[in-house]
């Protein structure tokens, strides 16, 4: 077996070099992290399903004109992405108050927002990641204006869309942290989508029941964590071993049943085992 070069190690993914120049292989692992790596975990299986779920939403976004770092899956673990430079910026995007800005500001958790909110963190976790005004990314230089403006346009292009892609999914998009990074080709520059967007990185609520299913369930010990995960995967129809089309629900099965073929029968018959 060929033996890879490691080129970084987070907290929940590992790079190691890609195939081609230009590209890196980007491995999610099961281990998980809350505040600041104080508290340490695993939960079982993660790395598969955000694999997916990242791969599902990175293409989705590309669908609408997001750029974005990913090329292919390559295993259940690990996919082939674009190399960037990391803009050193977590950019939170929030809908409902919620975690620390709740904490903050003194907002009761689940209160709705007037219009989506976008901080920016630096990414320092020497620093416990502080939250920058824009004026000082810029005067630091952790991102030109130009690029910020990109940064906060992509940031609200891909909120609006995932709040309905989750919707559409009895799923609420409660708030979200993505990461940027410039794409160099030939002499050309580009701010693109990188790192990953999985229920690590987002506040996802059941739509019906309030009920949590993200890592929130890992940082405050709700248990049912591999369940949550899962459980948002199923509903985007990637779970891991079963259909890549999104799972029907029985009302949406049952509304046609006349112009169902024997062949479409017997698959509806078997998700419903
Ligand atoms: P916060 O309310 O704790 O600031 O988190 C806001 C969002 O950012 C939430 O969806 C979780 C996500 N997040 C990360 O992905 N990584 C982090 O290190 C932190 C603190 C939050
Ligand atoms: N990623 C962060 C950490 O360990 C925390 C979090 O997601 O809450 O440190």
């Amino acid at each position: 077996m060929n033996r890879r070069i490691p080129i970084y190690e987070g907290k929940a993914k590992q790079l190691f070099e890609g195939p081609e120049p230009g590209t890196l292989i980007q491995h999610f692992k099961d281990d998980a992290t809350a505040f600041n790596n104080a508290k340490k975990g695993v939960i079982n299986g993660k790395g598969v399903i955000n694999n997916r779920i990242s791969e599902y939403l990175m293409l989705k976004l590309n669908e609408i004109g997001i750029p974005t770092h990913f090329i292919r899956t390559l295993n259940m673990r690990e996919q082939l992405v674009k190399t960037v430079e990391i803009v050193p910026l977590e950019v939170i995007v929030r809908n409902v108050a919620a975690g620390s800005f709740s904490t903050r500001f003194g907002v009761e958790e689940g209160a709705q927002l007037p219009y989506p909110i976008i901080e920016f963190c630096l990414k320092s976790d020497k620093l416990g990641d502080p939250i920058v005004a824009p004026e000082i990314v810029i005067a630091f230089q952790w991102a030109q204006p130009n690029e910020l403006e990109d940064i906060t346009s992509m940031a609200l292009r891909i909120n609006d869309f995932l709040s309905g892609l989750f919707l559409g999914v009895g799923i609420k998009l409660i708030d979200f942290k993505i990461e940027f990074g410039r794409h160099y080709e030939g002499n050309t520059v580009q701010i693109i989508l990188a790192d990953e967007i999985s229920p690590d990185c987002c506040r996802l609520w059941d739509l019906k029941t309030g009920e949590k299913m993200d890592k929130d369930r890992f940082r405050r010990d709700l248990g049912k964590v591999e369940e949550a995960y899962r459980e948002v995967a199923r509903r985007l129809g990637v779970l891991p071993g079963e259909s890549d089309t999104p799972v029907k629900t029985k009302s949406q099965i049952q509304k046609k049943p006349a112009i169902l073929s024997k062949a479409k029968k017997s698959v509806i018959k078997k998700k419903r085992k």
